[in-house]
């Protein structure tokens, strides 16, 4: 380690301290919120790392702290330098942890998130490719079943268009840099981020809003029973290519309501503790948040693609269900026999019953 000359002028030393004071600006922004918050004199726990200490003298000089802070190498020794930054917790820039954290956030996420999407599109394509768009004979009575009330797809589309948002705005930060900053250029893709993070953090709360009250909603028909074990063992028929019944919710979508719901509020709590400033819960707290913030969030894109996909084209008229708020009798009664005849018994019909009033189907 290089020490500071003695004979530096106060010119030399204005610089650095400037220099110093820029270096943590560019290399922790995100700590800024911190700034107001008292001092915290026991935030250094490490030896090793590179610490800019409004309470320290430095004890390296500009380059060596420069060249230390790019080099993916941790220095053998504790190494300070001045910044005007009043709380020391915001000086802790290069330490054994943070760059584990740095690490993960700017090498594994692009990995855990490109792998499991790509994996999400393969299967969703494998699954169109052998087996098709699942069909169903129409009713000949023309029949339709109320399956979701106004409320249930009021609930639906908040969250699912709040997720979407969330994921597309999260995906910038984590490949922006490489996928649009090229083509948008620097100063467009600056503005672009600075309002994806605005909306990611707004959008956060409707999602949250709406898992809760998708979890109160549906969690009765959710609870797992004997009959999903019989699907989970026959693979919900995709092997042999049969229906196997279900109630109102198969296992794979009750799978999915728990991927929802508990994933859901993982993501939505580790986000609002996110939003604090960093001397609310400390440095190590907010990495291992982040880390599991990031993680769930490639899990859940992952499943909402496949969900997605057997919403729309894997399963047809299903849509319909979300959307309307009704279905085809025989969807139902192909889909999900055990709910139909429960519905039927309690109503007192049944397949050979009056026919209900069809909806008025636009001419084609
Ligand atoms: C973005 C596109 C989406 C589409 C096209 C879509 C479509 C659908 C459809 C059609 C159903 C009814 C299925 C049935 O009646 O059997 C449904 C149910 C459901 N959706 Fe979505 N959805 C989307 C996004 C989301 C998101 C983002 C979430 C939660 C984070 C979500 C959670 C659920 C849950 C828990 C159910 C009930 C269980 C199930 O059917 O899997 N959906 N969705």
């Amino acid at each position: 380690m290089r020490r500071m000359p003695a004979r530096a002028g106060t010119s030399a030393l204005a610089r650095l301290l400037g220099m110093l004071a820029l270096v943590a600006l560019v290399t922790v922004p995100e700590l800024a919120t911190a700034q107001e918050s008292e001092p915290q004199p026991e935030a250094f726990p490490a030896e090793r790392g590179v610490y800019l200490n409004p309470e320290r003298a430095p004890t390296a000089d500009l380059d060596t702290l420069l060249r230390t802070l790019s080099d993916r190498e941790m220095p053998d020794e504790r190494l300070d330098g001045f910044t005007y930054w009043q709380n020391p917790a915001l000086g802790f820039v290069t330490a054994p942890d943070n760059r584990v954290w740095r690490d993960f956030r700017t090498y594994w996420t692009k990995w855990i998130h490109g792998i499991l999407i790509v994996l999400a599109a393969a299967a969703v394509l494998g699954l169109f490719f052998w087996r098709g768009s699942q069909g169903y004979e129409r009713d000949p009575r023309g029949r339709r079943v109320p399956r979701f009330r106004f409320l249930d797809r009021v609930v639906h589309w908040t969250t699912a268009i709040s997720f979407v948002l969330l994921a597309l705005t999260g995906l910038n930060f984590v490949f922006g840099r490489q996928l649009i900053q090229p083509w948008a250029g620097d100063a467009a893709f600056g503005a672009l981020s600075q309002g994806a993070l605005v909306l990611h953090n707004q959008v956060g709360f409707a999602f949250l809003i709406g898992i809760v009250a998708m979890a109160g909603l549906w969690v009765q028909d959710n609870l797992f029973n004997r009959v999903d074990r019989e699907w989970l063992r026959q693979a919900g028929g995709l092997p042999s290519g049969r229906h196997v019944p279900a109630e109102k919710f198969n296992a794979g979508q009750k799978l999915i309501f728990w991927i929802a719901v508990l994933g859901g509020l993982a993501m939505g709590t580790s986000g609002i503790l996110l939003m604090l400033p960093i001397s609310t819960i400390g440095m190590g707290w907010m990495q291992v948040l982040h880390g599991g913030h990031t993680i769930v969030a490639a899990l859940m894109i992952a499943t909402i693609i496949g969900h997605a996909y057997l919403g729309s084209v894997g399963v047809s008229g299903s849509f319909d269900a979300m959307w309307k708020g009704d279905v085809d009798r025989q969807w139902a009664a192909t889909h999900h026999p055990l709910w139909i005849e429960r519905l039927e018994r309690d109503r007192g019909t049944g397949a050979d019953a009056e026919p209900e009033a069809p909806r008025a189907e636009p001419a084609e």
